[in-house]
This record gives structure tokens, C-alpha cells and sequence, in this order.
């Protein structure tokens, strides 16, 4: 790791554990070392930036935090707790939640409907139907309707809002579940630069106070969010810092972005 590391890096006395951590963690698909003995800290209440070119092993890092796939070796903590190898479907009791960088919001059913499935999802199908109809008057999905900018799309079917609006629904339902620390994948993903925009400022706001980690090739959009960013090549952590540090980092430039500017 290079030199901005040491002042991101470095926790607030007193703090408490990290919101997540991760240890000399790896995976291997066979010949291929897609995360290569990472070593990592996430403060609570920040937002944290990961990028890195196609293939550096970003999504993969999300899949070993989630445990979607299994380390080769390394581990997981999430504010202290060990959650290496926890089955999937519980990381969302240890309040991980996660924005895919593929779409998964259910299509046919409305805006408001999707974002009552964030939020009571870990229910029984049984239960969920029979609460489907409270979904427009729910106080929560409401209030996150506005958050969303989205009050006025509340009865449409998710498949008819725009790309952008869909992505935003999306992370809408991810904080549904009121989580400790949400994992987003390309959220700006086949945005428009003034959807990415607007994304940066919704985020920012939905956000605030929240433990986020965001893995984006969008370079300006990170540069706008982030507190604290971790560049990411062959798997491995090659640079930490702020922002300006890491925009100023000749290595970073070097291994990384190439000609391109941040
Ligand atoms: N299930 C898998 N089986 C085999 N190889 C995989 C698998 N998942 C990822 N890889 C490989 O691991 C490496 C890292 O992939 P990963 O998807 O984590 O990269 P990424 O940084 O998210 O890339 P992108 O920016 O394109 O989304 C790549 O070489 C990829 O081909
Ligand atoms: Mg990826």
C-alpha cells in the first residue's frame, strides 16, 4: 500500500470497531488470484470508495463480504463481529446490505411495492402477501419516496421508470432495511452524466451518517463522494487516501488511471 494510506487509514480514538475489516483476504479461481490477500478498514459512518480497472477484484471483494462466494483464506469482520463464511442470507441480521451491480428489483410489481419488500423482505411469502396492500400507505416506504424523489411514481411499475430512477429505487430498497453498512456496485452504471450528478447528490444525502461502501469506475462521480478512497489492481489494495491524495498520487496515475485525469 502506498503512502496515502496511513492518514485515511487512521481511526478516530475512541471509535469503537471498525464498521468492517477485512484481513489477508483472498480468492482464487483457479489459476486466477481475483482478490489477493486484502487488507482493509471501513470506519463507521463514512463513505468509502473503492475503484479500479475492469477485473481488479471489486466485485469479488463485495462477494466475500456478503459471503457469496467463500474466502480461500482471510476473514471478515463487520463492527467487530466475525462473519466469515456466514451463510448469505444472513448478513442482513448483521446489517449488510447490498446494491448488486446487476438489476434486481422485481419488475412488474410499483415503486412503492418494491421498496415495501426492502423493508419487510425477511418476511414469510405467506406474510408478504398478506401486507402487500399496506405497502402505499406504509409510513416508511412514503418517507422514503421523498428521499427519493420518486413520491410522484409511487403506483407506476419499476420497469417504466427511467435507468436512473431505477437505480436510485434500488438503493431505496437496499436502505429499506435500515442497514449498519450498505455495499453499492456501480450505481452510476449507464447513467447519463446528468443522472450521475443528480446520483452523487441523492447519495450524499441518503447516506449521511451511514457506513457506505461504493465501488464505481465513474472517477469524478468518487471524487465528489468520497471520504475515503482504496484503489484496487490484480486483486490487491494499491493505494488509500482522501480524494486529493489520491488524485495527487503519481503511482495511482501510474498503475491506474494512465493518461486519465481524476
Ligand atoms: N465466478 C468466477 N469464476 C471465475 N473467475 C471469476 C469469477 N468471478 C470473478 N472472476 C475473475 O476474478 C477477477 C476479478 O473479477 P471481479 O468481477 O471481481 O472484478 P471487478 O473489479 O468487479 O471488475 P468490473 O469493474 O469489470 O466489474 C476477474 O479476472 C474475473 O474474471
Ligand atoms: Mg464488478
Amino acid at each position: 500500500m502506498i503512502a496515502a494510506a496511513e492518514h485515511a487509514g487512521t481511526a478516530p480514538s475512541g471509535s469503537g470497531p471498525p464498521a468492517l475489516r477485512v484481513v489477508g483476504l483472498s480468492k482464487r479461481f483457479g489459476g486466477v488470484a481475483a482478490v489477493d490477500g486484502l487488507t482493509l478498514d471501513v470506519l463507521p459512518g463514512t463513505m468509502h470508495c473503492i475503484i479500479g480497472p475492469n477485473g481488479a477484484g471489486k466485485s469479488t471483494f463485495f462477494d466475500l463480504v456478503t459471503n457469496v462466494q467463500t474466502p480461500t483464506s482471510g476473514d471478515v469482520y463487520c463492527f467487530g463481529q466475525r462473519i466469515t463464511r456466514l451463510p448469505p442470507h444472513r448478513c442482513a441480521g448483521v446489517g449488510i446490505a447490498r446494491k448488486f451491480q446487476a438489476p434486481t428489483l422485481f419488475p412488474e410489481l410499483t415503486v412503492a411495492d418494491n421498496l415495501f419488500l426492502g423493508k419487510v423482505g425477511h418476511l414469510g411469502w405467506n406474510r408478504l402477501l398478506s401486507r402487500r396492500a399496506a405497502a402505499p400507505s406504509d409510513p416508511d416506504v412514503a418517507a422514503m419516496l421523498d428521499r427519493l424523489r420518486l413520491a410522484d411514481q409511487a403506483r407506476r411499475r419499476a420497469a417504466d421508470l427511467s435507468h436512473g430512477e431505477q437505480q436510485w429505487l434500488e438503493i431505496g430498497v437496499a436502505l429499506m432495511a435500515q442497514p449498519r453498512l450498505l455495499l453499492l456496485d456501480e450505481p452510476t452504471a449507464g447513467m447519463s452524466p446528468r443522472e450521475t450528478a443528480a446520483t452523487a447528490d441523492l447519495l450524499r444525502e441518503l447516506t449521511a451518517g451511514a457506513t457506505t461502501i461504493v465501488v464505481e469506475h465513474d472517477l469524478a462521480f468518487v471524487r465528489h463522494i468520497a471520504d475515503v478512497i482504496t484503489v484496487m489492481h490484480r486483486g490487491q489494495a494499491v493505494a488509500q487516501g482522501t480524494p486529493d491524495e489520491i488524485a495527487a498520487n503519481d503511482l495511482v496515475r501510474e498503475v491506474y488511471l494512465g493518461r486519465k485525469t481524476l
